[in-house]
């Protein structure tokens, strides 16, 4: 009876060990994504304080990236960023591709801002049916491996895009970085500037939508 009584123990404190380790697995595994944001972008081309005689191919841009994970770093494979231009609600033209940012290391909870620039061809007057805006279409796609203790995780592709307004400066009207995000490239009006404040609105909208319908 008491050898039974030790063994049930024995057995239960093993499963309870076993149960606590695959907890530890599971949760040192599990990983964040990172995010990626179009932090600055420049066009010189549609910056109207510069004399109209001036020819200006380049884009000038920079990407953040955040790593939200506390314990885990994040290499970066090249980083390609392809621009373009809206010359309708949901037609563009491909202004541009790069391989913008080369591979990195980022550590944990840590931001980088990345540089970079592009030339393109053709010029950039505002396309009819856009109503005199400037609308670009920015995309990125790469990869990432996650650093645990020692080793890697496998390469796991990531993508995403957003739409910008360009204004007469030749800079995006949204004055914040911008998440690359999963916005389709199509424009609804007045959506991209009010992206950012979307979320803390949503509480408000719901209320308003509550009090509407009783
Ligand atoms: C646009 O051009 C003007 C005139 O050269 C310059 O002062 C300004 O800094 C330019 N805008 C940006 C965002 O560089
Ligand atoms: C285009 O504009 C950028 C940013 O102002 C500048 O660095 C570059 O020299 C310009 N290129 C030409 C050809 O004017
Ligand atoms: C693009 O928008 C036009 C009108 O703005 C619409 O007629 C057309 O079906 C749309 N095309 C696609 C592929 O959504
Ligand atoms: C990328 O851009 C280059 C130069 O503009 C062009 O020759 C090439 O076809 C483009 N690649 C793709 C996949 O669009
Ligand atoms: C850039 O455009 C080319 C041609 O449309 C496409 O094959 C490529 O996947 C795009 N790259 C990104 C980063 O969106």
């Amino acid at each position: 009876m008491v050898e039974q009584h030790s063994c049930c123990s024995c057995c239960f404190s093993f499963i309870i060990t076993m149960g606590l380790t695959a907890l530890f697995f599971w949760l040192s595994l599990r990983v964040d994504q990172p995010k990626f944001y179009l932090e600055s972008i420049y066009v010189p081309a549609l910056n109207r304080s510069l004399p109209s005689t001036t020819k200006n191919d380049t884009v000038l841009f920079k990407i953040k990236f955040t790593n939200p994970n506390k314990d885990k770093g994040i290499k970066y494979d090249a980083v390609r960023v392809n621009i373009s231009v809206f010359l309708s609600q949901n037609t563009t033209r491909l202004l541009s591709n790069s391989t913008a940012v080369a591979p990195f290391y980022q550590g944990r909870q840590k931001k980088a801002h990345k540089p970079s620039s592009a030339s393109f061809v053709g010029n950039l007057t505002p396309a009819a049916g856009m109503d005199g805006k400037v609308y670009f279409r920015v995309d990125f796609a790469t990869a990432v491996k996650y650093k645990i203790l020692f080793w890697y995780t496998k390469r796991h592709g990531m993508w995403g895009g957003a739409n910008v307004e360009i204004n007469n400066g030749g800079v995006k009207v949204y004055p914040k970085p911008v998440r690359l995000g999963n916005e389709p490239p199509r424009i609804v009006n007045g959506a991209p500037e009010f992206r950012g404040g979307y979320r803390a609105l949503l509480p408000l909208f719901l209320v308003a939508w509550i009090m509407r319908t009783h």
